[in-house]
């Protein structure tokens, strides 16, 4: 294993009924003394049919606090909406920030935390430069309604610049909610389309951890497998029965177990499928999780004999696959491949770009060149090699 430091500051409220009974004293314990507005972010609307909204609305309320509704946040949010939400931060002193959404809003709001307390040009010298951040962001804390990212509990916030189309995260402890309340009642409204992606994305999250190096067993890569076998159990449930609570409220959990960094402790990170995913995302808009189910088989086939005891491991605990059925170990890593991507024809997931809206007029060496290279792969990949992969994907 390798050398860590782990930190996590964020103090999570798991379960029925929390913004309710939690979140008007922790407006109370975390705004910013004699500033008495909370700016609440959120995307589309979807806040308004869960009842996300109308809870914090009476939760802010209760608090003695006024409430600044920001609205409008896309998915795969830009720097210019987040610069929009800190001139409404700014405008109206706000003590406190609130996001109430999915990912995309969560990440659009921590980052107007970093920006509203920062005079000089945020995106540029953290997510660009990254620079040492020796100020404390806005305090900002999340309603969690979609489960995906783990960004409620993760120091980073992933933003898009569409001038320069670059899609980049950066992760800073300072950028954690400073608390996360996660009841699984709001996400029972999520679309079929969003459970799968944002499911796939968890997924993806621990896969990206599990094959780097060390590439034997590390106590990490025991927990990661069992979170993988697990989280393919209730992906089958939820998309079989999107009713099914117990499997719903599961899934909630792994999303924030994938990405906070602990199942990562003492493994180098990959990060190669998000990379390319990243760029696909900041040229044509694609969905993040839908990018990454077709990218990470196709990925997979090229980098597998650079880590093969790991490949060999996926087959075995998590595909549960048996070895004798094999006549090498090279063949059973490609067969815990194929079963990934059985899996991923079976979640009816997309598995070609052309199905994420890619066509023969994108600029696939353009997207391809403009990817971060990731150091904590099995093998560093090229950008040449890249461009292969975009186009067995097509
Ligand atoms: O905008 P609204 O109306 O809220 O609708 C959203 C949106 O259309 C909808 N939704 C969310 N909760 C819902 C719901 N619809 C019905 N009922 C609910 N309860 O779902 C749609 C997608 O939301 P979004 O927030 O965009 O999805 P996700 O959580 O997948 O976030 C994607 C963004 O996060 C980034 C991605 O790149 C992308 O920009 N990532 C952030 C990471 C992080 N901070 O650690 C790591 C990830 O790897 C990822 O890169
Ligand atoms: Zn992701």
């Amino acid at each position: 294993m390798n050398n860590f430091v782990w930190q996590n500051r964020t103090r999570v409220y798991f379960g029925d009924k929390v913004v309710g009974k939690h979140l008007a004293e922790l407006i109370q314990e975390f705004a910013l003394p004699g500033r008495k507005k909370v700016l609440v972010g959120y995307g589309g609307g979807s806040v308004m049919k869960n009842g996300s909204f109308a809870d914090v609305e009476a939760a802010v309320k209760e608090a003695g606090y006024e409430m600044i509704a920001w609205g409008g946040i896309m998915s795969n949010p830009t720097v210019d909406k987040m610069l929009e939400g800190v001139e409404q931060v700014k405008a109206n002193d706000v003590g406190l920030i609130l996001a109430v959404g999915g990912g995309s809003t969560m990440d659009c709001c921590k980052a107007m935390a970093v920006q509203a307390a920062y005079d000089g040009d945020a995106w540029q010298d953290f997510w660009i430069e990254g620079k040492p951040m020796d100020f404390d962001p806005l305090p900002c804390g999340v309603v969690v309604t979609m489960p995906a990212t783990g960004s409620e509990l993760n120091p980073c916030a992933v933003l898009t610049n569409t001038e320069t189309n670059i899609k980049c995260d950066r992760g800073y402890p300072k950028i954690n909610p400073l608390f996360a309340l996660m009841d699984p009642a709001y996400t029972m409204t999520m679309p079929m389309r969003q459970i799968k992606a944002g499911t796939f994305d968890i997924l993806s999250h621990i896969m990206e951890g599990y094959f780097s190096d060390p590439a034997g067993s590390w106590a990490t890569d025991d927990m990661m497998e069992g979170l993988m076998h697990g989280l393919i159990r209730d992906f089958r449930a939820a998309v079989e029965n999107p009713e099914n609570v117990e499997a719903r409220t599961s899934i909630m959990w792994a999303g924030s177990l994938a990405e906070n960094g602990f199942p990562k402790t003492g493994k180098k990170l990959d990060f190669q499928a998000h990379n390319m995913e990243h760029q696909l995302s900041a040229y044509t808009n694609c969905n993040h999780g839908e990018g990454l189910a077709v990218l990470h088989p196709v990925y997979y086939r090229h980098i597998y004999k650079d880590g093969l005891p790991k490949f060999v491991s996926f087959a075995k605990e998590v595909w549960r696959l048996n070895p004798a059925d094999y006549e090498s170990e090279e063949e059973l890593a490609l067969a815990g491949i194929e079963a990934l991507a059985d899996f991923i024809r079976e979640m009816g997931l997309p598995t070609t770009l052309r199905e994420l809206g890619i066509t023969e007029e994108t600029d696939l060496k353009e997207i391809a060149d403009s990817c971060f290279i990731s150091e904590g792969a099995f093998r560093k990949l090229t950008h040449e090699e890249i461009l292969e992969i975009y186009k067995e994907c097509f």
